[in-house]
């Protein structure tokens, strides 16, 4: 799979989620599916997208013990999504369990990314709630590498810190990376920025797109300049 914009379906149930994806009459995007729409609707949302023909970034973040989660991503390996994801902080043990749950018996399987530290975590919570008291790029970067030696495909990180992911893990880490804006939109509660274009020049595999998509007058627009931006 190469560079592509995935966009984040943050629609509270299926009809706001279908009449979003029926505006696209021409290009089939990459959607990723959250906890929110997930759980309001369960696995069927799924297979109805993928029968649309639509990828499918799988965003659950999954983080339990390593038995649980292997036998979790095993069912979410049935729903032939093309991306799953969990967090780092679940251990090694925890990351190759999954490995194991979402292969399928062909030795086919979605890719797998970690999340390293949320964009919501900052340096203060990092140390104050989780007792962790190395900077925070450094843990992102570690984390990273955990991921990395697990046998995962890539990471969840802000485009700022791709090019950083990929001279620490190698270029075919994958970098998936949300926080995107035009340089004309409102930022939201997003707090760095990065444009489509200056995602591709720091090397970016894949960005997640929100709001600048879903909330714009004509998302089909906004979607073809954010891929006009990022692939071409
Ligand atoms: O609307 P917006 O472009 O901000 O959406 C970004 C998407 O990426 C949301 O679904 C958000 O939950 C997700 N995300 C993020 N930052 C992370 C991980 C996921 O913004 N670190």
């Amino acid at each position: 799979m190469g560079k592509d914009v995935i966009i984040a379906c943050d629609f509270a149930g299926a009809r706001e989620t279908f009449a979003f994806l029926d505006r696209f009459t021409e290009e089939k995007p990459f959607v990723k599916i959250g906890m929110e729409l997930f759980y309001a609707e369960g696995p069927e949302i799924v297979r109805q997208i993928k029968a649309r023909g639509h990828k499918i970034f799988l965003d659950l973040k999954l983080h339990d013990i390593p038995n649980t989660v292997k036998k979790a991503m095993a069912v979410l390996s049935g729903l032939d999504v093309d991306i799953c994801n969990l967090h780092a902080a679940g251990t090694g043990a925890m990351m190759r369990a999954a490995l194991e749950g979402l292969t399928r018996p062909d030795g086919t399987r979605p890719l797998l990314i970690a999340v390293t530290q949320l964009t919501s975590t900052d340096q203060e919570a990092m140390e104050q709630d989780l007792w962790i008291r190395e900077p925070i790029d450094q843990v992102v970067m570690h984390y990273a590498e955990n991921a990395k030696n697990a046998g995962l495909d890539g990471v969840v990180c802000s485009p700022l810190e791709a090019e950083k992911v990929h001279a620490r893990c190698g270029a075919g880490f994958l970098t998936v990376t949300p926080g995107i804006r035009f340089a004309d939109s409102a930022a939201g509660d997003q707090k760095r920025v990065t444009t489509p274009a200056r995602a591709k020049e720091l090397g970016s595999d894949y960005i997640v797109v929100g709001r600048p998509i879903t909330g714009a007058p004509d998302p089909v627009a906004a979607y073809r300049r954010c891929a006009a931006e990022f692939i071409d």
